[in-house]
């Protein structure tokens, strides 16, 4: 499974890349409002930005809500960097949109998605990916990973080529049953990411290895730096 993180913010996008584990960017009209961005200018020069910091994939979604308007801002952003989808909402003029941009070769993600019938429309219409949202389903008492799980089954049925990205991921537990239930990208904010890290018998085991190593190398130079490690590691597990 792909990790995309769904964030336009460019110094998390920038840590997580270093990170080595994330694959795409995911961005919303709301996730771009968060950083301030103002106007066609600095919006294109954002994603922009963004593409020159991740090595492909980065969704950029389109405001227009009718058909004409759709393609050609469609258009415009997949003109922006080769890396760009254009992120377009499950409607029927959005629908349109993803067979029109599709045929044109410019790779399409459907968002806000929230049951398999809308998942199979832009799989026909051609959608690169489709983004079900789980966090806002269990918000309203849902089943989000059951719309996981279904689409998953469909799209391998029908050999569809349309990749499942899962999208509105609140916790590390959503990104784990998406891996488990099938999904091809789950797309996470930095946080619910950098949370696989964690563990706190990862971090009593690197204590004990190096106060272990400590013990046998006292008053080696290079212990110094463990010791500094170790006491950081401490006072960790002190806080909790
Ligand atoms: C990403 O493609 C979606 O826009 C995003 O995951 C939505 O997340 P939210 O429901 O937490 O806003």
């Amino acid at each position: 499974m792909q990790f995309f993180i769904d964030t336009a913010n460019l110094s998390e996008i920038e840590e997580a890349q270093a990170m080595g584990v994330v694959d795409g960017v995911t961005t919303n009209p709301s996730l771009m409002a968060k950083e301030n961005i103002i106007g066609p200018d600095a919006i294109k020069a954002h994603y922009k930005a963004i593409c020159n910091l991740v090595y492909d994939n980065v969704s950029a979604e389109v405001i227009a809500t009718d058909f004409e308007g759709m393609i050609k801002e469609g258009r415009a952003l997949a003109k922006i960097d080769d890396k760009i989808v254009v992120k377009v909402p499950m409607t029927k003029d959005g629908v349109k949109a993803i067979k029109y941009l599709s045929n044109q070769g410019i790779r399409t993600n459907c968002t806000l998605v929230f049951t398999t019938g809308q998942a199979i429309l832009a799989a026909k219409a051609g959608a690169s990916y489709v983004s079900p949202f789980i966090g806002r389903m269990d918000d309203i008492s849902h089943h989000g990973m059951g719309l996981i799980t279904q689409i998953a089954q469909v799209y391998q049925t029908f050999e569809c080529t349309t990749k499942v990205l899962a999208a509105s991921i609140r916790h590390t537990m959503h990104l784990i049953r998406c891996a488990e239930e099938g999904a091809d990208v789950a797309t996470a904010p930095f946080q619910v990411i950098e949370g696989l890290f964690n563990h706190p018998m990862t971090d009593i085991g690197l204590a004990r290895f190096l106060s272990d190593f400590n013990e046998v190398n006292e008053g080696e130079e290079s212990t110094e730096a463990l010791k500094a490690e170790k006491n950081t590691l401490e006072e960790k597990i002190a806080i909790g």
